[in-house]
C-alpha cells in the first residue's frame, strides 16, 4: 500500500516537474507558507493600525495569529529545511543558539503585540506592533538572502 502511494507521488512530482528531493522541499514549502501567512496577518494589522481600514475589531484576532504562528516557527527552521529553493541562509543551522535568541525575541515580541491589542490602550498596541516588525526585519537583514 505504501509503496503504491510513494510511487504515486513519485508520479505526480515528475509529472508536475517537481523536485524529487521531497523531504526538504515540503519542510521548506511549510517554511515559507507560515512566512506568508505571517506576512499576510502583519500587513492586515498594519492597514488597521493606520487607519486605512475601520476595522478596529479584528485587530485582535490578527494579532492573535502572528502570536500563534510566531510560535510555530520552532518547527519551519528545522534542519530538514535546509537546501532546496529556500533563502534561508546556512547560518541559521551553523550558529543555531545565535538564531534561536533572534527567533524567540520575534515570538516575545508577537506575544507582547497580541496581549496590547486584546486591551484598549492604542498607544502601546501601536509600539508593540513596530516592534514585531522590527523583528521581522533583523531576522530577515542577516537570516535571509536577498
Ligand atoms: C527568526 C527569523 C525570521 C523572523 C523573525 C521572520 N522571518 Fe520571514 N523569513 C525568514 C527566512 C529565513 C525566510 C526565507 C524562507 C525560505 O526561503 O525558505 C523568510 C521569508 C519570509 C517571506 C517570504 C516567503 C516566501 O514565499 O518566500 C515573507 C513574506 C516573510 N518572511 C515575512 C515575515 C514577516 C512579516 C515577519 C515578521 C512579522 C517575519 N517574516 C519574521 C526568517 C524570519
Amino acid at each position: 500500500m505504501r509503496t503504491v502511494r510513494t510511487a504515486a507521488l513519485a508520479g505526480l512530482l515528475l509529472a508536475t516537474g517537481m523536485s524529487v528531493a521531497w523531504a526538504a522541499e515540503g519542510d521548506v514549502d511549510y517554511r515559507k507558507a507560515t512566512m506568508n501567512a505571517i506576512g499576510g496577518h502583519l500587513r492586515a494589522a498594519a492597514t488597521i493600525i493606520q487607519g486605512k481600514v475601520p476595522y478596529k475589531d479584528d485587530l485582535g484576532f490578527h494579532a492573535a495569529a502572528l502570536r500563534d504562528l510566531a510560535r510555530s516557527t520552532e518547527h519551519t527552521f528545522d534542519k530538514s529545511s535546509a537546501g532546496g529553493d529556500t533563502k534561508a541562509k546556512k547560518e541559521i543551522w551553523d550558529k543555531p543558539a545565535e538564531f534561536e535568541s533572534v527567533r524567540m525575541t520575534f515570538v516575545t515580541a508577537a506575544e507582547n503585540f497580541a496581549a496590547a491589542a486584546a486591551g484598549q490602550d492604542e498607544g502601546a498596541t501601536r509600539q508593540a506592533f513596530a516592534k514585531v516588525a522590527e523583528t521581522c526585519r533583523s531576522c530577515h537583514s542577516t537570516y535571509r538572502s536577498q
